[in-house]
């Protein structure tokens, strides 16, 4: 039986590590890191991130800016506010909440963001940097699994990694970060010709796809360590909505050498990689770190 990787206490050490870091930036500096958190609509699970995101900010000594837009603000508008975040000495990382109302060029939001402050690492010139091996600020997602997976196994050269998914905000990121740490990688997607051989494959699977319970036990080689960061709303008994992922736990907990469990595995290490990131991006603009 597969161990539980408990993302939940994980994130709290790394709250708690971060929340020291704070503090003694507040005593040697006297500033309090900043982030600014831009939600436009009144998608549900977006609202329940960014409450997230506020609350966990604060509790960790980070001054949280929220700004919430009606659906239908006109995109010109949202690039103005991004320009004013960027020139506020206050706001050490922005985010905008994803996904963006179908008018809005998302792409061209991000570009807005100056790469300094964008603690998503979204931007194309952190994308590029984090690619070429440069020093870059990673997504946040993709950050978290790494610190479970290397606090899990240390040294990754040399493993089999299957990514299952190849969006820009998980999949390929997280290719490039196990790519980093010497792992040989295989993306797989909707396209896939047979799906189960690929991930059998794996020494790390890695589920990232926003298909409730797809990846089966038989689909796993036995002692793999596996990371499910699906998150999906379905309909349990008696009408209440739960949280599943992307595995089938039941079938593949027995098979798999350690599983994260949804909720409380990779969900609660994207909230804490925010924070650092936002801890690395103030300490870059008051250059405690080497410039870029
Ligand atoms: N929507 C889903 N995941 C994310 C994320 O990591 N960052 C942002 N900005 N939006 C998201």
């Amino acid at each position: 039986m597969g161990d539980i990787i408990d993302g939940k206490a994980f994130a709290a050490t790394l709250r708690q590590t971060i929340a020291g870091e704070v503090n003694a930036l507040k005593s040697e500096r006297g500033v309090s890191p900043g982030l600014a958190v831009v939600l436009v609509g009144d998608d549900p699970a977006s609202q329940v991130y960014v409450r997230n995101k506020g609350r966990q900010a604060r509790e960790t000594g980070i001054q949280s800016f929220e700004h919430r837009l009606d659906m239908d603000t006109p995109e010109a508008q949202v690039l103005d506010l991004i320009r004013d975040l960027n020139a506020d000495p206050r706001v050490n990382g922005i985010l905008v909440q994803l996904p963006l109302p179908s008018h809005m060029d998302a792409e061209k939001v991000l570009q807005t963001i100056d790469p300094l402050k964008d603690v998503d690492g979204f931007h194309p010139v952190n994308v590029g940097r984090l690619t070429v091996g440069a020093d870059a600020m990673a997504p946040c997602t993709p950050l978290g699994c790494m610190m479970l997976l290397t606090d899990r196994l240390g040294d990754l050269s040399g493993l089999e990694a299957v990514i299952v998914g190849r969006s820009n905000i998980v999949g390929k990121p997280m290719a490039t970060l196990l790519l980093r740490e010497n792992c040989t990688v295989t993306v797989a997607h909707s396209r896939t010709r047979d799906l189960p051989a690929v991930c059998r494959r794996a020494d790390i699977l890695v589920a990232a796809v926003g298909r409730p319970n797809m990846i089966q036990g038989d689909w796993i080689k036995p002692g793999a360590t596996v990371i499910d960061v699906g998150i999906n709303r379905i309909e349990g008994e008696g009408g209440k909505t739960r949280l599943v992922g992307d595995l089938d736990f039941a079938s593949v907990q027995p098979v798999a050498g350690a599983i994260t469990p949804v909720p409380g595995g990779v969900g609660p290490m994207t909230i804490a990689c925010l924070l650092h990131n936002t801890l690395i991006a103030a300490r870059r603009q008051l250059a405690m770190l080497p410039p870029r």
